[in-house]
């Protein structure tokens, strides 16, 4: 298999080719490492191999994914860091701002001391913001973000919803007047995020859900005809 990488290195992007000998169907991590016993100058990341830790997103094809859990088939294959990160060496890209975010907007669970006994309904109504990895893909396909706007972006928020909804957090809705800073009413809804997102996270759905309760609650104007369809 021929396989373009588009790397950073020394401030710009270079374009390098490897010929790999792989199985049939081998994920994009696989070829990866397979060019890395070629070139072991070559920088990437990858903690887990099981779409767990989030660290291997890339573009494949023009596509964001994660390396670990995608199949290329086919002579060719085109690897190339994610748009919207600050690229750092080769495949690897900085994770600072989404962290920086996280710290700022405290997304940290903080428990109740009494325990509570919860009803698998309340727990499905978080499930899917709790799979986040923290992958980042959703930031990279995403307009606002892309284009500069001021906007914490999906991955944040998808995180401060699973914890502000959770009624085990002791600061539950009092998180709300500290995510102001987020700009949530700058998301486009375009649904990319909910598109690329490789755990199903559906992080759209969980901006429209926080930006109709801040709208609610009147720390943001927003036009009713946005929000009918919750039925508030
Ligand atoms: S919501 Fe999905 S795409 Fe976004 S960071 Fe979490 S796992 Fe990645
Ligand atoms: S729906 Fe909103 S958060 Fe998701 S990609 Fe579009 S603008 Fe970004
Ligand atoms: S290596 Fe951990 S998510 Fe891909």
């Amino acid at each position: 298999m021929r396989v373009k990488l588009k790397l950073f290195r020394d401030g710009s992007f270079t374009l390098k080719e490897f010929e790999v000998e792989t199985d049939e169907s081998p994920t994009v991590l696989e070829v990866l490492q397979k060019v890395k016993e070629i070139d072991p100058s070559l920088s990437f990341r990858a903690m887990c191999r099981a779409s767990i830790c989030g660290t291997c997103a890339v573009k494949v094809n023009g596509q964001h994914r994660l390396a670990c859990n995608t199949r290329v088939s086919g002579d060719e294959v085109l690897i190339e860091p994610v748009d919207g990160s600050k690229p750092i060496r080769d495949l690897v890209v900085s994770h600072e701002e989404i962290f920086e975010a996280m710290r700022r907007n405290k997304v940290w669970f903080v428990p109740r001391d009494e325990n509570l006994t919860l009803e698998p309904s309340q727990l499905a109504k978080t499930s899917k913001a709790w799979d986040c990895i923290l992958c980042g893909i959703c930031n990279n396909v995403c307009p606002p973000l892309i284009e500069g706007k001021d906007f914490g972006g999906p991955a944040i928020t998808t995180k401060i919803y699973s914890i502000e909804e959770d009624p085990r957090d002791s600061l539950g809705e009092e998180r709300l007047g500290d995510i102001l800073n987020l700009n949530l009413q700058n998301c486009v809804h375009c649904s990319n995020c909910n598109l690329f997102c490789p755990k199903g996270c559906m992080p759209e759905r969980w901006i429209t859900l926080l930006e109709g309760k801040l709208a609610q609650r009147g720390y943001i104007q927003k036009k009713t005809e946005d929000f009918g369809f919750l039925g508030f």
